[in-house]
């Protein structure tokens, strides 16, 4: 398949549209400036070895080669149409999927596209200052290539906003480039993007857990009534396993290391790595955080978007019942100091039903890391996710404490416990990062992949820097 030579590249026929096409053009300088503003501090002149994607094509879509960031074509690219797709859930189903927006749920869809768009250019800037600090090249070009595509999927939101929302549509497309993540008067929208990922051990988590809350919340759109919003996140999670696979052996390498040092009998903390309990606390963090994006246990919202056809459960066309009516979901919610369970209408209990599958899909993950560290020959010590009652600051549980078995404690009891990293804590990891650019070496407190990308060495010179 041959590269277009559009000055976007797209399969979505933009030059058909002239008014869209011109519109998206005036946007592209704006994101350009964007990216050189908050996106990677230095590295802009680098060659990276770097996946594009130019079209959908199951087996061609990825192309592989040295590009300058500034120079990556970022692009629209929407899986094709089906023919007479039906909406496979809610109220409406059963109804042909729409090709236009119906201006009953003209607000409802903005908002849900808005608060996905915005996550994507939140997650660039928070990473901004990672490349400092790399523990290796194959490292370095995983962020990198993390960080372009997460203004891809910028891109593929504001072409939904653009060509389907007229004049609110591209205002909010430019303000998806004026908030900024951690800013005191433009934010970020949803928390857990405003905080900065200044350490390694954080980008991983974040990798991990919070960009697998997109998986989730890009697999539900991907059902969507609305057809381009639906054919949209089903390429961007092609594009978002990557990210995911970053986290995870990303973790995966941090306990590999710290584990040989121990079975070695040695203080991981004095060899420069991270010590097995700083580990779990990072993932109490960062899990509980995520967990919070889901939404609120119990929500209106999630019912009606359900039965609107707009946002489905995690792989709906592969469930056998899909209105989701006179069935409740049973859980168990403080109240008045004690947990009592509650029965709660399914379609009400959406957030919730979506969150199960990102908890057992991340307790996979936890498994893998716990045969990393018995194969390391750690016996006795295991990771765990901690229970969804844990810090939380969205839904029933807000504002109480419970300890990671999920039972209620009282505020000191929560202090004492140490569950978290503290400042201290996080401050020290970051001077563990040390960063390394010499091919094929690694950090101190990382064990090397277990492969390169592309078919390429562990060894391979991911990043060039500009003279070469
Ligand atoms: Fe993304
Ligand atoms: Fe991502």
């Amino acid at each position: 398949m041959a590269q277009s030579l559009e000055t976007i590249p797209n399969n979505v026929d933009l030059s058909s549209d002239r008014r869209l096409q011109r519109a998206l053009e005036q946007w592209q300088p704006n994101f350009l400036e964007w990216w050189k503003e908050v996106g990677p501090d230095g590295f802009q002149g680098h060659h990276v070895y770097l996946r594009t994607a130019i079209s959908v094509e199951a087996n061609g879509w990825a192309h592989f080669d040295y590009v300058k960031m500034p120079d990556y074509r970022w692009g629209i690219f929407l899986e094709p149409k089906e023919k007479e797709r039906l909406i496979g859930f809610g109220d409406v189903i059963g109804q042909p999927a729409w090709e236009e927006v119906p201006g009953e749920h003209r607000n409802s869809l903005r908002r849900i596209i808005v608060t996905q768009a915005d996550t994507e250019p939140a997650s660039v800037e928070q990473q901004r200052l990672l490349g400092k600090t790399c523990p290796s090249l194959y490292d370095l070009r995983n962020l990198f290539q993390v960080n372009v595509e997460e203004g891809r999927h910028l891109w593929a939101m504001v072409y939904l906003l653009h060509r389907f929302f007229g004049r609110d549509g591209r205002e909010e497309a430019d303000e998806l480039l004026q908030r900024r993540s951690g800013s005191a008067d433009k934010p970020r929208i949803l928390n857990a993007f405003n905080e900065p990922i200044d350490e390694w051990l954080s980008f991983f988590m974040f990798t991990m857990f919070t960009d697998r809350d997109g998986k989730y919340q890009l697999a539900a759109l991907a059902q969507s009534g609305f057809d381009p919003l639906a054919r949209t996140t089903r390429f961007m999670l092609t594009e978002e396993a990557h990210h995911l696979f970053v986290g995870e052996t990303g973790v995966d390498r941090v306990v590999q290391r710290t584990a040989e040092l121990m079975a070695a009998g040695k203080d991981p903390a004095k060899e420069g790595a991270v010590p097995f309990a700083l580990i779990q606390k990072y993932i109490n963090l960062w899990f509980s955080l995520s967990l919070d994006l889901f939404g609120g246990e119990v929500s209106s919202n999630a019912a009606d978007f359900f039965a609107a056809g707009l946002k489905g459960r995690f792989r709906e066309d592969q469930l056998e019942e899909h209105k989701a009516m006179g069935q409740i979901y049973q859980m168990e919610v403080p109240e008045g100091g004690k947990l009592v369970e509650q029965q709660v209408p399914l379609r009400n209990a959406m957030n919730e039903v979506l969150r199960d599958e990102y908890v057992k899909d991340c307790q996979r993950a936890v498994d893998r890391w716990n045969k990393t560290l018995e194969k390391a020959g750690v016996s006795g010590l295991k990771l765990r996710l901690p229970h969804r009652r844990f810090h939380r600051a969205v839904g029933p549980c807000a504002g109480l404490f419970f300890d990671p078995d999920g039972r209620m404690v009282t505020e000191d009891e929560s202090r004492r416990g140490a569950w978290l990293p503290t400042a201290e804590e996080r401050a020290w990891v970051k001077t563990l990062m040390h960063p390394v650019f010499e091919r094929g070496k690694m950090a101190s407190w990382i064990a090397p992949p277990a492969k390169g990308i592309d078919g390429k060495p562990v060894d391979f010179e991911y990043v060039k820097p500009p003279s070469a």
